[in-house]
């Protein structure tokens, strides 16, 4: 351990886990992003709350940048540590702390998986419904500085909706405890809900307390085979007026077929255009039977060309690893990913101007398109063709990307509806918020963080 301030750090904390290993450097300071290489000075595993404080003390003394550091399965580049940065792992901060039947909460380590929070809930026979396909590798302090989305946000909303308090320890080693599980408080200014989604600029969460609720009804998982992207949010439209959606997500032929090539299984005889999985409640005759009329009356009107209703539980996770799978299926071509949104109600129109636009701007590369259509969410994945150049496929993807944020800002949407701002869409935070705002944005961490210390070079810094 040559670094000087490592030095430092031992002295003041004898007890603190580092490491400056080269596997260890490797693995912690990259996410899902895999376009940064690793460079952290060291990685850092505090056990607990009085760790972090003083780690964030001695940080804040020494001017060291942090990058707070979870399941590392972010894919906007916000765990990424490239600049000489301390990675601090909440990795063994993962437990339980207690579950409140009355107030149906429970409080956590920021490090245990969502995973795990799904099961502990299930133990106590509710449920925590924030829910996606990295739902075994990221952690909870990680949703929370993303304020994550996922597959369930129809119905449930986003991990702001579930976030009952939080513990956070500011740039200055600073634990403030937000909210205290209250379900009224009207005093003064809520920083539980600045901290929710703040990547990690205004602190660590050491501490969080997730509201729970009931376990969904039984649901009726639902395949549907579309001819076109234009009648993708008339047949939304059609079941959310007939059933109550648990989940309604899209995408294309070309995501299904990379699914089916790493072993998912195509329940039709042909290939189609487009694809949705949905998923509604069926608890009775009368709801499953909503469903079905809702499917007839798209096939009659011709937006849905086939469907195939899964018979068991078997068949429905068959099916929706058709949707889940495109991220692992296309990680192999280190994907450019947008994730944008639009209201909802903007949808059809913002899909048929993105269309056009990435037609003529991408015609090299392939690009996959899914994601969260009920929620006005699409991510549009751009495949890098194997033997080309890092650098001019990123310079690309960015001048799209800019294209595409000019479309935005029309449509009045966001450049980051669910992975976050951090590297990959700092540029353009601009397209989505005003300058007024991302001044406020600024000045805010600076209290929370004087010495810039927190994910520096990020966001919007
Ligand atoms: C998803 O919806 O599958 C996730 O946001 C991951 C991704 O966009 O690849
Ligand atoms: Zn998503």
């Amino acid at each position: 351990m040559t670094d000087p301030r490592l030095e430092t750090l031992r002295q003041a904390l004898p007890t603190l886990r580092l490491s400056v290993e080269p596997s260890d450097l490797e693995h912690y300071g990259r996410d899902w992003t895999r376009r940064w290489t690793p460079a952290p000075l060291a990685i850092a595993w505090p056990a607990d709350t009085g760790e972090v404080q003083a780690l964030l003390r001695w940080a804040h003394a020494q001017r060291v940048a942090i990058v707070p550091s979870g399941g590392r399965t972010g894919l906007s580049g916000g765990a990424v540590a490239a600049h000489g940065e301390l990675v601090v792992s909440l990795e063994r901060m993962s437990r339980v702390l207690g579950f409140d039947p009355v107030d149906r909460t429970l409080t956590v380590q920021p490090g245990i998986a969502l995973q795990a929070v799904h099961d502990a809930a299930a133990a106590h026979g509710l449920h925590y419904p924030v829910d996606f396909g990295a739902r075994g590798s990221c952690t909870i302090g990680g949703t929370i500085a993303t304020n994550a989305g996922g597959i369930r946000v129809i119905r449930y909303g986003n991990t702001r909706e579930w976030i009952a308090g939080l513990k956070l320890v500011t740039g200055t080693g600073a634990l403030l405890d937000l909210n205290r599980g209250l379900v009224k408080n009207s005093s003064g200014y809520d920083l539980r809900h600045l901290a929710i989604g703040s990547e990690g600029s205004l602190g660590l969460v050491v501490e969080a307390t997730l509201k729970l609720t009931e376990p969904p009804l039984p649901a009726q998982t639902l395949l549907l085979a579309l001819p076109s992207f234009e009648v993708l949010m008339q047949v939304f439209a059609e079941f959310r007026a007939r059933v109550r959606l648990q989940a309604f997500e899209f995408f294309t032929a070309n995501g299904l077929a990379h699914v089916v090539a790493h072993g998912g299984v195509d329940p039709f005889d042909a290939r189609h255009p487009y694809y949705v999985v949905a998923e509604y409640d069926a608890g009775d005759d009368a709801q499953q039977a909503a469903g079905l009329a809702a499917f007839e009356a798209c096939a009659e009107a011709g937006w849905v060309l086939d469907g195939v209703i899964a018979q068991s539980q078997a068949q429905a996770r068959q099916l929706w690893r058709l949707r889940e799978g495109i991220t692992e299926a296309v990680a192999r071509y280190r994907p450019y990913k947008n994730d944008v949104s639009v209201r909802v109600g903007a949808m059809a129109a913002f899909l048929a101007r993105a269309q056009a636009l990435l037609g003529d701007a991408y015609p090299d590369f392939e690009v996959v398109w899914f994601g969260h259509i009920g929620d006005g969410n699409l991510h549009i994945n751009v495949l890098q063709p194997d033997g080309s150049d890092d650098a001019g496929f990123m310079r690309q993807c960015a001048q799209v990307t800019g294209l595409l944020a000019g479309l935005l800002a029309e449509h009045g949407g966001s450049i980051s509806a669910e992975h976050g701002i951090g590297l990959v869409k700092k540029p353009w935070l601009g397209s989505t918020r005003g300058a007024e705002e991302i001044a406020l944005m600024r000045g805010m961490r600076a209290v929370f963080d004087p010495a810039r210390i927190l994910n520096p070079g990020k966001l919007f810094d």
